[in-house]
């Protein structure tokens, strides 16, 4: 197996490392120049992730600037609205616009018999990535939870309040399970056709679980991850999934007694100590530098990273940051971190 050497791939399998693994969420994007060219010639943003040469291209970037432990497919969480045929739009200074649903006659328009096809590019990018990746570099799939899927179909893209979400969700909770399930199988079943196509761990995205009060928490964040968990398990019992429900606080815990998870992606916002002594135990534990901190560079970011490494190392633990890549991020910060990382030794 080429998973053998892979660091990272062994961290999250809790073997013995040399040093932490690291990567960092968005590591694809804005901030590199050379992904600035590409994107300019693709057209807009989802032509480029459904065009397996540029994304692939795209993807291998970060990879061959910096001394990275993983690559992530470059794709979005949205595919997966798009695939089940909501219409999907990226633009430019605005971010995602979706034609929103309202109803569950809108949720019965939507369309499962299509996400694997309709998702094809994305698989062949992840094969095209997986044949170029040195093998000591690990290749990651990704989607989006459901309840985060969710909150841009139903606002029509990002929200201050998301209230539309919340009251569908806290009114009407059968109607809400219904798009779940929906999603929840899409979900799935790309996730396992990432796996097929190359992926050797997964992470679901779960950016806006923070929003669920208490009580909602159970029913539409760890529940539904759960399930998906259950079925990509039965398919692929091997695959590593790491889970990022952002912003969760105390609530990470649940994640302890959902069987399958492997690892725990923290927000900047969480206590390491905390994380340290109650999550680390269990499972490992991803994360967690301030993204700013790579805007700002210099012995900032370095006094930070060791202050990360120093709590969480020796254990089981991947580097990465607490959320994605900022845009104004200067790319030699991101090498100042990755070199210091990658000589770094417990
Ligand atoms: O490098 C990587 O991490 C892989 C690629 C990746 C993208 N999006 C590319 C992207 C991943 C893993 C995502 C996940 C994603 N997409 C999330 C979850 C993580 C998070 O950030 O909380 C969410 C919520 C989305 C939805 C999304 N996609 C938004 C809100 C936006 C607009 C905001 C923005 O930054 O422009 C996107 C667009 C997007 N996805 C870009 C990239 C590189 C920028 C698009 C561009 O090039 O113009």
């Amino acid at each position: 197996m080429t998973d053998v050497s892979s660091r990272f791939i062994r961290a999250l399998k809790r073997e013995k490392v040399d040093r932490p693994p690291i990567w960092l969420m968005r590591q694809a994007g804005r901030y590199l120049p050379e992904y600035r060219e590409i994107r300019a010639g693709a057209g807009n943003f989802l032509d480029l992730c459904y065009n397996p040469e540029l994304a692939a291209e795209v993807t291998l970037q970060p990879v061959r600037r910096f001394s990275l432990d993983a690559a992530i497919v470059f794709s979005d969480i949205l595919v997966i609205p798009h695939a089940l045929g909501q219409t999907v739009d990226f633009r430019e200074g605005v971010g995602p616009v979706l034609d929103p649903i309202q109803s569950s006659r809108d949720v019965a328009k939507l369309d499962a018999s299509g996400v694997r096809e309709h998702l094809d590019p994305v698989y062949q990018t992840l094969s095209r990535v997986k044949a170029a990746l040195p093998e000591n570099v690990a290749l990651i799939g990704f989607a989006g939870a459901p309840w985060t899927i969710a909150t841009y179909m139903i606002e029509g893209g990002s929200s201050r309040d998301y209230v539309k979400t919340k009251t569908w969700a806290f009114g009407e909770p059968d109607s809400f399970q219904k798009l779940f399930a929906v999603l929840e199988e899409s979900i799935a079943d790309h996730l396992i056709a990432q796996v097929d196509a190359g992926a050797q761990a997964l992470q679901i995205f779960d950016s806006w679980a923070g929003l669920l009060p208490d009580g909602a928490f159970q029913k539409w964040c760890v529940e539904p991850i759960g399930r998906i968990i259950a079925r990509v398990k039965d398919k692929k019992p091997e695959i590593p999934i790491i889970v990022f429900p952002r912003l969760a606080g105390a609530r990470y815990m649940e994640f302890l007694k959902i069987e399958g998870v492997a690892a725990v992606s923290l927000d900047q916002t969480m206590s390491r100590e905390w994380a340290r002594d109650h999550l680390q135990s269990g499972l490992v534990v991803q994360g967690n530098l301030d993204p700013v901190y790579l805007v700002l560079g210099g012995e900032a970011l370095k006094q930070e990273a060791e202050k990360i490494l120093q709590i969480f190392a020796g254990k089981p633990f991947v580097f990465n940051l607490g959320h994605g890549v900022m845009q104004t991020t200067p790319p030699e910060h991101v090498a100042e971190l990755c070199d210091y990382v990658a000589a770094w030794r417990p």
